[in-house]
């Protein structure tokens, strides 16, 4: 049996951390008290001009391929999760691709779910390995929310940042992830969604995320209790035997209300949206190297991922690290 274990990690944040006071400096109404108090947020990452989502996601990936100790020429697969690519076409994989300077010829694909993004990617290269046709994918989550935001709309552009995260994925003996389910219900999509596209040379519609923040926060906590539960119940897996919990990170207090519905203890739960904000399809392989590196997440430890996002999408990971 051929199976898809992780075997290394990388992420990569542009700059400096921006606060809140900054954003405050910066003429936006809101306060540090605000945002902290409805969200845990303190800090974000903001790319510079010039810089967009395949050179976030090339240091992150370089990151990963030195943590897998493989080299760029044996990746055979790419895999990156973006709703904000460099282009509407080429996809942000193949350009990737060539920043990596991976001559192969290997397949390269963006995959759009939005905040479900990298459990999508890595559920989808996993296929891709167990099937037999390809031996090592490189998984990416990469955004650059912040070219998304409306900055005159105090209710999101205060919650989301920058950032890519990354994982070679590879073929193996032993089971790597255990189980995982992907999800989606399109009839909930107003509640986030950027509604515009380009026709014609116009912006058509409104390039800017729109969000119903209640009815999202009511729905992630729903969503990511199930889900959860679903792919701990099909692999045989109890709840107990988690040791990393590792959702989206979009708000602590979603993160608090899922981990307490699982009944996973808050000291189980990597949480990095206070230092980087809401990173879309970037949060959870962040918080995934940032846990590995800073030596919390071992070897032989189960990990339980989670994504939800706009579509609606949700799913989850569980994974023997
Ligand atoms: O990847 C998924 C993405 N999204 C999410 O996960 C978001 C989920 N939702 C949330 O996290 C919360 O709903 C928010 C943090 C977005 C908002 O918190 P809330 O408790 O639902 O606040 P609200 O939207 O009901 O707004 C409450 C008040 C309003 O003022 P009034 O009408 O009560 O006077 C807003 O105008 O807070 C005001 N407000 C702000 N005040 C200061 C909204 N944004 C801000 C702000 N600073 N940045």
């Amino acid at each position: 049996m051929i199976y898809a274990r992780i075997a290394g990690t990388g992420s990569y944040l542009p700059g400096e951390p921006v606060s809140n006071d900054d954003l405050v400096a910066r003429g936006i109404e809101t306060s540090d008290e605000w945002i902290v108090g409805r969200t845990g947020i303190r800090a974000r990452h903001l790319a510079p001009q010039g810089m967009v989502t395949s050179d976030l996601a090339r240091v992150a990936s370089q990151h990963a391929l030195e943590a897998a100790g493989c080299k760029p020429q044996d990746i055979d697969l790419i895999v990156v999760a973006t709703s904000t690519p460099d282009y509407i076409f080429p996809s942000t994989a193949t350009l990737l691709q060539s920043k990596l300077g991976i001559t192969n010829g290997c397949a390269a694909f963006d995959l759009q779910a939005v905040c479900s993004g990298f459990v999508y990617a890595l559920t989808v290269a996993e296929k891709f390995i167990r099937s037999g046709s390809h031996k090592r994918a490189l998984v990416v989550g990469a955004e650059v929310f912040s070219r998304i935001l409306d900055w005159s709309d105090r209710g999101t552009c205060v919650l989301f940042g920058d950032g890519a995260g990354a994982v070679v994925l590879e073929a193996s003996d032993l089971p790597g992830i255990l189980g995982s389910a992907l999800h989606a219900d399109g009839s909930h999509h107003p509640i986030l969604c950027v509604p515009g596209s380009v026709a014609a040379g116009q912006v058509v519609g409104d390039p800017f995320l729109r969000m119903d923040g209640q009815a999202v926060f009511k729905f992630a906590v729903r969503v990511l209790g199930e889900v959860a539960h679903e792919v701990l119940a099909d692999a045989g897996v109890g709840v107990q035997d988690v040791d990393w919990l590792i959702p989206h990170q979009a708000n602590i207090r979603i993160l608090q209300a899922t981990a307490k519905r699982l009944g996973v203890p808050d000291d189980k739960v990597i949480a990095t949206v206070a230092a980087h904000g809401n990173t879309s399809a970037a949060s959870v392989p962040l918080a995934l190297d940032l846990g590995i590196r800073d030596g919390r997440i071992q070897r032989g430890q189960k990990l339980l991922l989670e994504g939800v996002g706009g579509g609606f999408t949700w799913g989850a990971a569980l994974i023997h690290y």
